[in-house]
């Protein structure tokens, strides 16, 4: 019990503090799944997607989330994309099952992110 409350109080403390976050593959199903528990906490004051096309939602839930569409290959013509947020998390890539013998991911792509990250909270999945 006093652990729910703690847990309570940990989430009410981290959402008055308005911090933004981005995602990177939102469409895919790793990415899918976090917008939607991030949605559901509530956690961040804003929320943007980024990735390579734009998504369409039609919960209402997902009518407050920002877009950028970006080319991964000139990442630094899109650092406005990633600035203003305090948090980063990267679903980019995908599963070797669904993909046989390939995985793509940040590193194999060579995509360096550190440019337009600055001093953010950035975590892969
Ligand atoms: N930590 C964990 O427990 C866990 C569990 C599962 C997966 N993962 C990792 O999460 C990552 C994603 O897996 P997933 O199953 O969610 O994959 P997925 O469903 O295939 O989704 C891949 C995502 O990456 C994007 N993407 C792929 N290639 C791209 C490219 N060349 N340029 C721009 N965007 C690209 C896709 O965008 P489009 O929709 O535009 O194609 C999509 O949003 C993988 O690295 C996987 O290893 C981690």
């Amino acid at each position: 019990m006093a652990e729910t409350e703690a847990l309570s109080k940990l989430r009410e403390d981290f959402r008055m503090q308005n911090k933004s976050v981005f995602i990177l593959g939102a469409s895919g199903e790793t990415g899918r799944v976090l917008l939607k528990e991030i949605l559901e906490q509530g956690l961040f004051s804003k929320v943007t997607l980024i990735g390579r096309r734009k998504l369409t939602f039609d919960e209402e839930a997902y009518k407050n989330v920002n877009q950028e569409v970006v080319d991964f290959e000139k990442l630094d013509d899109y650092a406005s994309a990633f600035q203003g947020h305090d948090v980063g998390f990267c679903c980019l890539g995908t599963t070797r099952v669904k993909a046989g013998a390939i995985c793509i991911s940040v590193l194999e792509h060579s995509w360096d992110l550190s440019s337009v990250m600055g001093t953010m909270d950035y975590r892969e999945v």
